[in-house]
């Protein structure tokens, strides 16, 4: 029924030039803030330099965005904080799959995009870093949109979603459905350029059965780019 997408795992190694952009994030961190966790190879680089810093002393509670970045987070000895416990998150860092030009994302490659939306939600500032292969003229450009959906939803949001004209296939992890931290699933939506990522993001939201889109539209107020040894600040426009 369905076709097979290949997945890659939440934490790779980082890459090693991701280290500067992640330096650059943690320069924004203030003693005492609590800090959103991302998850995937940019925000493991910049939790590998937290955990750096509060091993010399910097305070902050960090509230992660997946079991990967929690699991990491706390071999580094980074101190966690249970959302519930927290009113607001002063600053989140994460990665991203595709970057715009007015900061809009596609992001859930990686499979942790509902907790990862939820976290910005919360916080006031939210930091992304990307390496510049991810910057994209017009978001679809790299033709995938990962959607959440619960397990019983799958069969007819798969139809809806083809309705809207976005070809889902489930997302598989060793021949088996891949389920999230939230014990749901992702389907990997074929699309094209999007001319209109908001009304897509709500027709999408609107499917019983979905709880959570890729796209990150004016969520992010920053984003750092590594281009080779440069590093480039993007600002939202206001
Ligand atoms: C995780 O679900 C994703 O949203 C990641 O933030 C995104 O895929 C970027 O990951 P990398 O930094 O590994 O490219």
């Amino acid at each position: 029924m369905f076709k097979k997408i290949s997945n890659r795992p939440i934490l790779n190694s980082p890459l090693p030039n991701l280290r500067e952009i992640a330096e650059q994030a943690l320069a924004l961190v203030r003693n005492g803030n609590v800090v959103g966790l991302g998850s995937g190879r940019a925000a493991t680089a910049f939790i590998e330099a937290l955990g750096e810093r509060v091993r010399q002393g910097l305070q902050v509670r960090g509230v992660p965005t997946s079991q990967e970045s929690a699991d990491f987070s706390r071999r580094l000895g980074i101190p966690l904080v249970d959302p519930a416990e927290v009113v607001s998150i002063d600053i989140d860092v994460d990665g991203a799959d595709e970057v715009d030009p007015q900061c809009n994302l596609i992001k859930g490659l990686g499979g942790a995009l509902l907790r990862e939306k939820i976290v910005a939600a919360a916080s006031k500032q939210v930091v992304i870093l990307v390496g510049s292969e991810k910057l994209v003229p017009v978001l679809g450009t790299r033709g995938k949109l990962p959607v959440e959906v619960v397990p019983f939803g799958v069969p007819l949001c798969t139809r809806r979603l083809a309705a809207l004209g976005c070809i889902a296939h489930i997302r598989e992890q060793e021949g088996r459905p891949f389920v999230t931290d939230n014990g749901n699933h992702i389907l990997d939506c074929a699309i094209g350029l999007l001319d209109d990522a908001a009304r897509l993001d709500a027709d999408i939201r609107a499917i019983p059965g979905v709880v959570g889109t890729g796209l990150f539209l004016q969520i992010a107020q920053t984003v750092l780019i590594q281009h080779g040894d440069q590093i480039q600040v993007r600002k939202r426009p206001a």
